[in-house]
């Protein structure tokens, strides 16, 4: 079965072919950061704007890279959501014009259960196969989202962040040093120059009965710091500073992933998605401390990109079928809410 992906939800349009699920056939993605960058994070506008330049040109270049022609193609997939809504709009109206021109199915996929299955498409098929049940992390600019997912379109969010994500933080935190936007990669290589040792972080939400994320504490924390220092910071101490706040960063994130292990002993891996998962030092504390395989997804589908979203589309059409996704009103986003709903971990293990 051949699935053509649609992602647009926020400064990346991305298409993709995937065949039966797993083989990336054709993956091209068109990258706004540039356009973006002078203001130092995405500009909705600009965003829509600049999908919908884009995603016509890249859906032709990206059926000729694989030598498919839509007549080939047996179902669409779209980001529905979540997003930003005039950037969403571009693909999915894009999505229901190619639907409804070639009578094919219209999968709605939701963006952050498919970075999910972006992880798992650069594994080998029967490491892929062995994976679930999970403890999915979906660690990106807009979501610090922790899933159990026990089945491949089962997700239960049982952490989020109570206010910024920490992709969102890396990138503030980078912007108040200066940094290029965004800020995660950037911190990342400063850090490696640093010692984290000798500047002390707040350890947030860090009572074992709160399961869920905070970011704006730690991010107040670096503002403060910085303002009181003497301007330029030298480049040692920033690398310090970056050391330290990055490591307590993603240490938040390492002290709720075990608190979930720990309920939740079945699961036989931890995955880890989205931008932030990159980060080669977050990689590597998640392996130091885990007994259990700890997957990362290939860095072509770290990022936002049409590969997942046609992952994740495979699946809910093979567990559902065609039929269920041949819609004769359009009205897709009033149909498929995409609203996670925080599972209670405590009622659970009642
Ligand atoms: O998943 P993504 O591409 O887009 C969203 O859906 O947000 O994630 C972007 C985020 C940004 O906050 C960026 O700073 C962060 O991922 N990021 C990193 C690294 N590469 C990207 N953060 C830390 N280390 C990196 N190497
Ligand atoms: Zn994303």
């Amino acid at each position: 079965m051949l699935i053509l992906g649609i992602e647009s939800s926020c400064d990346e349009t991305a298409i993709a072919l995937l065949k039966d699920g797993r083989q990336v056939l054709a993956s091209k993605i068109s990258s706004q950061i540039p356009r973006h960058a002078p203001f130092g994070g995405v500009v909705p506008e600009i965003a829509a704007r600049e999908h919908l330049e884009a995603i016509h040109p890249l859906f032709n270049a990206t059926l000729a890279e694989a030598n498919i022609t839509l007549a080939d193609v047996d179902a669409i997939a779209v980001t529905q959501g979540p997003g930003l809504v005039g950037a969403l709009l571009v693909g999915v109206s894009f999505a229901k014009g190619l639907a409804l021109a070639t009578n094919k199915p219209l999968i709605p996929v939701d963006h952050v259960h498919a970075h999910i299955h972006g992880a798992l498409l650069g594994l080998p098929a029967d490491v892929a196969a062995t994976a679930l049940p999970c403890l999915a992390l979906v660690v990106s600019g807009g979501h610090t989202n922790l899933y159990l997912v026990e089945t491949p379109l089962d997700f239960k969010l049982i952490a989020h962040t109570a206010d910024d994500a920490c992709g969102e933080c890396l990138d503030k935190v980078g912007k108040l040093l200066g940094l290029p936007y965004p800020g995660g990669p950037w911190i990342e290589k400063i850090a490696a120059r640093g010692n984290p040792d000798t500047v002390a972080m707040p350890r947030m939400v860090e009572k074992k009965s709160q399961m869920e994320f905070s970011y704006s504490g730690l991010k107040t924390h670096m503002a403060q710091l910085i303002a009181r220092l003497p301007q330029p910071i030298p480049e040692n101490q920033v690398a310090d500073m970056c050391a330290a706040f990055q490591r307590e960063a993603f240490q938040q994130i390492i002290r709720k992933l075990d608190i979930a292990r720990k309920k939740f002993p079945h699961v036989r891996s931890i995955v880890i998605a989205g931008g932030v998962a990159a980060n080669q030092a977050f990689r590597g504390m998640a392996e130091q401390t885990f007994n259990i395989p700890c997957y990362f997804p290939d860095l072509a589908y770290c990022s936002d990109n049409a590969a997942m979203i046609a992952a994740l589309g495979w699946h809910s059409i093979r567990n559902r079928g065609p039929q269920e996704f041949m819609t004769s009103d359009w009205d897709v986003y009033a149909r498929y809410p995409f609203e996670d709903h925080k599972f209670d971990i405590a009622e659970a293990h009642a």
